[in-house]
């Protein structure tokens, strides 16, 4: 993989208005005949659109399915649903703002009465805003993800009880699949609303982990992700994030994790990914400032150096592997020297790619209420400048990977120009001229490269 963007591929936010309390329960009651013609939601529609994490990707699937087992057809314009669910990040405001505007539009279509019953759920559905955006907008149903089992009984399917444990229904028999094995988080940096609204970490027992991901496999997935906010924070009767890691690499065929913090990230798992044939080599470390001063005041609980360290372990497992990390920019007392040695950072750590943040204040948490607010135009400098930086050094790496022969797994097949979408082993996003259906391999020579994908050509 290598994109340089500002919005977030894994923050993996799932919030809840209430922390979860209680005992684990069994997993969803699947309905005997789930989707029938007798299920409650037989002949009518839903549309649900995803913002924000992987995180959120995989509770939109679970959804998907309590849909799908009520009956009701999904669709992919809002026009032409009954019901709609929005499932959202609040981790920036300009992700609340990308809400609004469709809450807006759905009004509308609910006045002309094309659209009937509106859902709000995810990290937005966790917060308090959630309350003053359901009397504006009239939003029937607002989920936080602890309690998004609620949307069953909602869509006519049996009462569900709270789990505490992610055991709702995931993907099941998709050649790719996440695998939540934590939620929830125990840090508290500074700029960060997720521990607020979201409650501790939890995390899921091994062998549920593990279990489930025998029972993907036997249905044919053959990529697993594992997610959780901080999934090198998992520990569980003794044993810790490498043992499960380790645990998941002998039954799956592909395995990758998202997403880690650095304190947390032991030398023995950036070993094991080198060593593990089956674990893509690719690390995604959230760095956030090169700057030891922000980094304290940030609470992140390590320092640059040792995050080089922990950098140059990962880069001796997997010389070939692909590194990419979180930025954020523009953080309260943010001063130039900062700004420099977060470039300095980048420059040492050749990141293969970067999510870079501009700062965005959120209401509660201690960033907010810091003084030393960066003025935009510097911000936005600040921004540029470390997008360049990772953007050359990217370019750079992925220059060395032209002529090289690669088995690609092919993640999203061919488009109209002919290119599918795959992942190399080193975690490289790769175009590819192919027929071949998702969740296969090719074997391709790289034949050009950019700053985010490499260009292959298949030699079989
Ligand atoms: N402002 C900007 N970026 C943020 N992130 C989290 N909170 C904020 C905020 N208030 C970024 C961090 C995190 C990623 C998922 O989102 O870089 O790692
Ligand atoms: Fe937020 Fe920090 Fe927890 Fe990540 S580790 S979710 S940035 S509080």
């Amino acid at each position: 993989m290598s994109s340089t963007t500002n919005e977030a591929p894994t923050a993996p936010i799932q919030l809840s208005r209430k922390p979860p309390g209680g005992p684990s329960v069994g997993p969803y009651p699947k309905p005997a005949e789930s989707g029938g013609q007798g299920a409650p939601g037989a002949g009518k529609t839903a549309c649900i659109r995803t913002f924000g994490c992987q995180m959120n990707v995989h509770d939109s699937d679970r959804m998907r399915r309590m849909i799908q087992d009520a009956g009701y057809a999904e669709v992919q314009r809002y026009e032409e649903a009954d019901l709609v669910i929005l499932n959202t990040c609040y981790v920036r405001e300009n992700a609340v703002d990308r809400v609004r505007g469709h809450l807006g539009e759905l009004s509308r279509l609910r006045r002309e009465g094309r659209v009937k019953k509106v859902a709000l759920t995810g990290c937005i559905g966790a917060a308090e805003e959630a309350q003053s955006l359901q009397k504006t907008f009239d939003i029937d149903l607002v989920l936080g993800t602890h309690n998004t089992y609620e949307l069953a009984e909602f869509v006519g399917l049996p009462t569900m009880r709270e789990t505490y444990t992610p055991e709702l229904p995931g993907t099941e028999g998709e050649h790719s699949a996440f695998v939540t094995i934590m939620t929830g988080c125990n840090y508290q940096c500074s700029y960060c609303i997720v521990p607020t609204v979201r409650g501790r970490m939890i995390c899921r027992p091994l062998e549920s982990v593990v279990g489930e991901i025998e029972d993907l496999v036997a249905g044919g997935t053959g990529y697993v992700t594992l997610l959780g906010q901080t999934v090198d924070a998992w520990r569980y009767e003794g044993r810790r994030f490498c043992d499960l890691l380790e645990a998941v690499s002998e039954v799956a065929p592909r395995v990758w994790f998202t997403t880690s913090h650095p304190s947390n990230m032991e030398d023995r798992t950036l070993r094991a990914i080198g060593e593990r044939d089956t674990i893509v080599k690719r690390l995604h470390l959230p760095v956030q400032s090169g700057s030891d001063r922000m980094l304290k005041l940030m609470h992140r609980g390590y320092k640059a150096d040792r995050y080089r360290r922990k950098i140059s372990v990962f880069r001796d497992a997997a010389p070939e592997g692909t590194l990419s990390t979180d930025i954020i920019v523009g953080h309260p007392g943010e001063t130039e020297d900062d700004h420099e040695q977060t470039l300095r950072l980048v420059e040492d750590c050749e990141f293969d790619s970067a999510y870079i943040f501009k700062f965005s204040p959120r209401r509660g948490t201690e960033a907010a209420a810091l003084p030393g607010i960066v003025p935009d135009a510097i911000v936005q400098r600040r921004f540029l400048e470390v997008l360049r930086a990772v953007e050359q050094n990217a370019f750079r790496r992925n220059q060395r990977k032209v002529g090289g022969v690669e088995d690609i797994f092919v993640r999203h097949g061919a488009t109209e120009d002919g290119k599918a979408i795959g992942e190399t082993w080193s975690g490289h996003a790769v175009h590819v001229a192919t027929e071949a259906a998702p969740g296969t391999y090719v074997r391709a020579t790289i034949q050009s490269a950019g700053p985010h994908v490499l260009y292959a050509q298949t030699t079989n």
